[in-house]
């Protein structure tokens, strides 16, 4: 998610569950391949299995980006065909490439050529007035046809024009239904429900129709809720404890102090971890007075921890 799931988001959600499939921020193509690799492409071992998200149209290009991004490690890449920006719509990629369903078969094949890691793609149930169940069937079947076998479907149409991108999250209805009728028309496919999602243990009744869910607000804004993914998902024997999950927590700050990287960095994305808690209130407030200091590090976090959740810390 732009401007949420940087390497800090991404290595703080590690702590809290280590099998599920993290996604970067969507990055244009040409960025990877004229821009600073370290900073867009960076990421911290313990963050695998780790999806790069592309955004682009043309096929070469997303082809060249997908190819250093394999070579750097990433364990997927993933074409975003479902942002609704009008920055993305003026570059003509994001979600008004659903009109185009040949261009996205031409780009995932080169995409898929250039490399050995799975090719996927994110996208919405319809745009604008392309939005019959029959348009959805040809969009997944072109693209299929082009080597793509794992779609992310957000399950709401975007409306191009009119809408916000926040609006375009929360406006157009969810329809699960249709994502289900997907993955029975597309049996072999592998199809992955998003949107809407608020309770990672009712989450898993998706999962007797489709293959996958994905979090994303969830994630971000109640993150202890991706404790319970490993058992929950993935069969693990118990949940990641909190005193653990802050030891993580301070072990990460302590190598952003050491790499000189300011803690407000990190900070954001863990204000949630207390979400719906005693204490959460002292945790956020402690983290967002004291994060802007230039020498802020972990004893901040250890500060707010102790206040927060006294035993614990
Ligand atoms: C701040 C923000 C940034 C987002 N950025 C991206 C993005 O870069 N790529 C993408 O595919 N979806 C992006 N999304 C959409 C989410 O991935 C997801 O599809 C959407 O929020 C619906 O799922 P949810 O209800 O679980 O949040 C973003 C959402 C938010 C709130």
């Amino acid at each position: 998610m732009m401007d949420w799931t940087d390497t800090w988001c991404r290595q703080f959600h590690r702590l809290l569950t280590r099998r599920a499939l993290l996604y970067t921020e969507m990055v244009h193509a040409n960025a990877v391949i004229h821009g600073d690799r370290d900073r867009l492409l960076g990421f911290a071992a313990v963050e695998h299995p780790i999806a790069l998200q592309l955004g682009g149209s043309d096929p070469a290009t997303l082809a060249q980006a997908a190819r250093i991004a394999a070579d750097r490690g990433f364990d997927e890449i993933n074409l975003n065909v479902g942002c609704p920006s009008d920055r993305v719509q003026s570059g003509a990629f994001g979600a008004c490439l659903m009109a185009q369903p040949a261009l996205v078969a031409e780009c995932i094949g080169e995409m898929q050529s250039a490399v050995d890691v799975p090719v996927t793609v994110k996208h919405r149930i319809g745009i604008d007035d392309q939005d019959s169940e029959r348009d959805l069937h040809v969009f997944v079947g072109a693209v299929a046809a082009a080597g793509c076998q794992t779609f992310v479907v957000h399950a709401r149409k975007a409306w191009l024009q009119g809408l916000s991108p926040k609006d375009n999250r929360d406006v157009p209805p969810l329809d699960y239904a249709r994502v289900y009728r997907l993955k029975a028309e597309f049996p072999e496919l592998s199809i992955v429900l998003n949107g809407g999602l608020d309770d990672v243990a009712a989450a898993r009744s998706h999962l007797t129709y489709v293959d996958g869910v994905m979090f994303g607000r969830l994630a971000y804004h109640q993150p202890w809720t991706l404790a319970a993914v490993d058992r929950l998902y993935f069969g693990a024997d118990c949940d990641p404890r909190r005193d653990e999950v802050l030891a993580g927590v301070l072990a990460l700050t302590e190598t952003m102090r050491r790499d000189g990287v300011p803690l407000a960095r990190l900070t954001r994305h863990i204000l949630g971890l207390f979400h719906g808690e005693p204490g959460a209130r002292q945790w956020r407030r402690i983290l967002t007075e004291g994060a802007h200091h230039a020498d802020a590090g972990p004893e901040l976090v250890e500060r707010a921890a102790r206040a927060c959740l006294p035993r614990a810390a």
